[in-house]
């Protein structure tokens, strides 16, 4: 049986007017993919990584009319705002692969 402490979560807020949310979550996948990060290995245990989109995370104030979208990823619980297609290597790369908090997107 699978445990669900075995998984990393990312969700994307989609509630903007637009398809950024989505774009972002295809792109976070995208470079999983890359990257090679689906599976990770923290501790001598593997780590599954999901991304999926969401209903409103109710974490900004703006982000329904700006250029980026919202994403917390658990069990972390960390959040990041404002993400745009183009932030999602970077974010897979330091925060998934690396262990490091991406803190130029970080919501407060
Ligand atoms: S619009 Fe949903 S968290 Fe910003």
């Amino acid at each position: 049986m699978k445990s669900a402490d075995n998984v990393s979560r990312l969700f994307v807020c989609a509630a903007q007017k637009d398809e950024i949310g989505r774009d972002v979550a295809k792109a976070l996948k995208f470079e999983l993919k890359k990257q090679g990060l689906k599976t990770l290995f923290s501790g001598g245990q593997k780590r599954k990584v999901r991304v999926q989109t969401c209903n409103c995370l109710d974490l900004c104030k703006h982000c329904k009319k700006g250029p980026g979208a919202a994403l917390i990823i658990y069990p972390e619980a960390v959040t990041y705002g404002d993400v745009r297609p183009r932030d999602a290597a970077e974010i897979v790369h330091e925060h998934l692969g690396e262990g490091r908090v991406v803190k130029r997107l970080l919501l407060d």
